[in-house]
């Protein structure tokens, strides 16, 4: 019998693909492969000591999704406050993408933060990651004009959560 109800909360069969997913919360000997699933992920990823910082706050919470013994996905959300959280980044290796992974991973987070809205900010130019936010049903919030140090414009996008 398992005692401990949180194992089971954080185990999780993505059905999409023949193998066990597990998605949980990340140990700190999990930053490198995240981080170099971030450096694959992004042509302006952030920097391992970004990565760290984040780690150390309190209002940080980190998840990754593992599929024999390899971390293949994770996500970074924070708390803004009592009511709003946030998505910092979210990315699955290439080749498992499509598997439902990033939709698993989002839905966890988006469990532990218990916030009432839900905020993210993805590049005008990540199409692909704006249809994946839409399918789970953020919608466009604002526009933000050379949001990223690359000069690129970002959308910022919100997830309204029913209680
Ligand atoms: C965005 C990302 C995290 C999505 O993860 P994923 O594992 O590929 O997505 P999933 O397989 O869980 O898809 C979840 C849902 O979104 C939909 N979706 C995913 N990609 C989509 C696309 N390009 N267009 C339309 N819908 C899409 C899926 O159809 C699925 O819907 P369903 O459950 O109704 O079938 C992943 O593609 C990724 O890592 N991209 C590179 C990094 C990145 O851009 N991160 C976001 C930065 S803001």
């Amino acid at each position: 019998m398992i005692q401990d109800r949180s194992l089971i909360k954080d185990f999780v069969i993505i059905v999409k693909i023949d193998k066990q997913v597990q998605i949980r919360r990340a140990v700190e000997a999990d930053l490198s492969k995240m981080h170099d699933i971030e450096v694959k992920s992004f042509s302006h990823p952030y920097g391992k000591d970004f990565f760290r910082y984040l780690w150390k706050q309190k209002t940080t919470r980190f998840f990754v999704a593992v599929s024999d013994g390899e971390v293949i996905g994770y996500i970074i959300g924070l708390r803004r406050d009592e009511r709003v959280g946030h998505v910092v980044s979210i990315a699955v290796t290439p080749g498992q993408q499509g598997k439902g992974i990033g939709k698993s991973l989002l839905n966890r987070v988006v469990e532990d933060l218990g916030s009432e809205e839900i905020w993210l900010e993805v590049s005008t130019e990540n199409e692909k990651a704006r249809n994946f936010y839409e399918t789970m049903g953020f919608r466009f919030k604002e526009h933000l004009p050379r949001y990223y140090q690359s000069g690129e414009d970002a959308i910022r996008m919100v997830l309204f959560i029913a209680k």
